[in-house]
């Protein structure tokens, strides 16, 4: 068994290997947190895309999507509070050299606590059997009520430290907590210190005449500014959504863990406009809906958990993230965020522009309330891809790399093989694959041996191979291979597309 560090490497060096992922510029020698999707990559990515997109849009009556430019005017980001608030608190190991994020210090460590609590219980029900009862053992037993105190006494002062901006404070909590550096194992820090998030750039031909511009670091303004034109030429009536994909930017200074935390990356979000006072309401239903929609691809449930904000961002009353398992421990997949009317009311006061809904059932104009569902592509990607990677012993002695990739969301649905170069049997398979093209991505191949082919497809995580050998010549049906279980079956070959459809087609998954 690989240890965690040794796993995701792997995956690593198999996403490049396989096509999925490249580090950007490569030749000469990479940018860092900047990363190039390969042919295999690009499907994969366009298949998330198309199940969330068709998830949200195609499936609400009520949500609408939208392309908005990147480039914004230069107000947007001082009223949506970005270039006053969109700070990273750093704080550096003057031994390694190293930077961090104080408050992700701080959070890994309250995780690590939260770890203890969960180590306990497991060890009390292994104990007491069937007699075991949670609820009485969490409020009862002394450590992990001591424990549950030392995690709400963090929580509270990191909060309030935050909240009045003393990052003198964080860096004194983080000294008390005893957090030492994983690389130097110290605790000799320096201050701690904000740092702005947003790339700056130029739009203009010369230096005089041009305006200073910032790369979006979230599609969501894109939203808001276009309220009114939407909700008019759509004719919406509230409650309802606005979904967006897009390209982010943000000038990470801790920017590691491979796709997970990019400079450039995409986001799929969706900003749903409420009543004033109903927003608690829908960020719940969000909540419930953005976690059945992680569940619907088919991977275990315990690989997701909500992780409810304490330290809420400038533009919200209520946040929660949906947290996925990583090789490297559960992290932030998807955020869910009430963000009041926060950005509405910003963006009406600094562009001097009323933006307000008049609800006909109110009989009265208000701005509108939003909560918001945010999820980054890049790590949705990884989340796919980190769980689908398998290293598998087989019972011939071999072993082989498989990506059990969800079949609906898999880069090619199906390789079409023809045993031999000879007899008519590539003409037949080239006549299979013509058929199934349109509605399937397909993928033709005749070089090495058919054992040696059946890897190559596993490694890519096509979820059938299409076999056609001497008998299909004869009788016109083929063998079917399944990735997972590597059974095959003899079919006719009029019977191939309701088998791949049955698999595949996202209708058969989302509800
Ligand atoms: N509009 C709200 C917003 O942008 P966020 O929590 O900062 O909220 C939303 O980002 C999602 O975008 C995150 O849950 C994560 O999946 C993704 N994301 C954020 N920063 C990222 C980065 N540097 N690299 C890759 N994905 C990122």
């Amino acid at each position: 068994m690989l240890n965690k560090e040794d796993l995701f490497k792997n995956i690593i060096a198999h996403a490049k290997e396989y096509g999925f992922v490249f580090q950007s510029s490569e030749i000469y020698d990479g940018l860092s947190a900047a990363y190039d999707y390969g042919p295999n990559g690009i499907e994969l990515k366009n298949n998330i895309k198309n199940y969330w997109w068709t998830s949200m849009v195609k499936m609400h009556e009520n949500i609408v999507g939208l392309d908005s430019a990147i480039f914004m005017h230069p107000k947007t980001w001082k009223a949506s509070g970005h270039i006053d608030a969109f700070n990273d608190p750093l704080i550096d190991n003057k031994d390694s050299k190293k930077r961090y994020r104080a408050d992700v210090l701080i959070e890994d460590h309250i995780s690590k606590v939260e770890l203890k609590i969960e180590k306990e219980i497991l060890k009390a029900s292994k104990r007491f059997g069937a007699d075991f009862n949670k609820k009485e053992f969490i409020s009862t037993n002394v450590r992990v009520l001591e424990r549950q105190k030392k995690i709400s006494y963090i929580n509270n002062k990191m909060s309030a430290s935050f909240s009045s901006g003393n990052l003198e404070e964080i860096r004194n909590l983080i000294i008390e907590l005893d957090i030492k550096c994983p690389i130097s194992g110290t605790n000799n820090w320096t201050d701690v210190r904000q740092f702005n998030l947003m790339f700056k750039t130029q739009m203009g031909a010369t230096a005089d005449g041009a305006s200073d511009l910032f790369l979006r670091p979230e599609t969501a303004q894109g939203i808001f500014v276009n309220f009114l034109n939407i909700q008019k030429t759509s004719r919406m009536k509230i409650p309802f959504g606005i979904a967006q994909i897009g390209k982010a930017f943000r000038n990470e200074i801790v920017a590691r863990q491979f796709i997970f935390r990019m400079r450039e990356f995409e986001q799929m979000e969706m900003q749903f406009f409420v009543q004033p006072g109903e927003e608690i309401k829908w960020y719940e239903y969000w909540k419930k809906t953005r976690m059945r929609w992680h569940h619907s691809l088919g991977i275990d449930s315990r690989n997701y958990r909500f992780h409810n904000h304490e330290n809420l961002a400038h533009y919200a009353n209520a946040a929660s993230d949906i947290e996925f398992k990583f090789p490297f421990g559960f992290k932030e997949l998807e955020g869910i965020h009430s963000r009041t009317d926060f950005d509405l009311a910003a963006h009406q006061e600094y562009s001097g522009k009323k933006i307000q809904y008049f609800d006909p059932e109110l009989g009265k104009s208000y701005i509108p309330y939003v909560v918001e569902t945010s999820i980054g592509l890049d790590r949705m990607f990884l989340s796919v891809l980190s769980h689908a990677f398998c290293q598998e012993k087989l019972e011939n002695g071999e072993s082989r790399s498989v990506l059990k990739i969800p079949a609906f969301l898999a880069p090619i649905k199906a390789a079409i093989l023809p045993l031999t170069k000879k007899d008519g049997m590539p003409e037949k398979a080239r006549a299979i694959m013509k058929s199934l093209r349109i509605n399937f991505n397909c993928q033709y191949e005749e070089k090495d041996s058919i054992g040696k082919r059946y890897r190559r497809q596993d490694a890519i995580g096509t979820p059938f191979c299409i076999t056609i050998d001497h008998q299909t010549l004869e009788d016109d049906t083929i063998t079917i291979r399944d990735r997972d279980t590597m059974q095959q079956k003899r079919i006719s070959i009029p019977k191939i597309h309701s088998i791949i459809s049955e698999k595949t087609d996202i209708a058969n998954f989302l509800n």
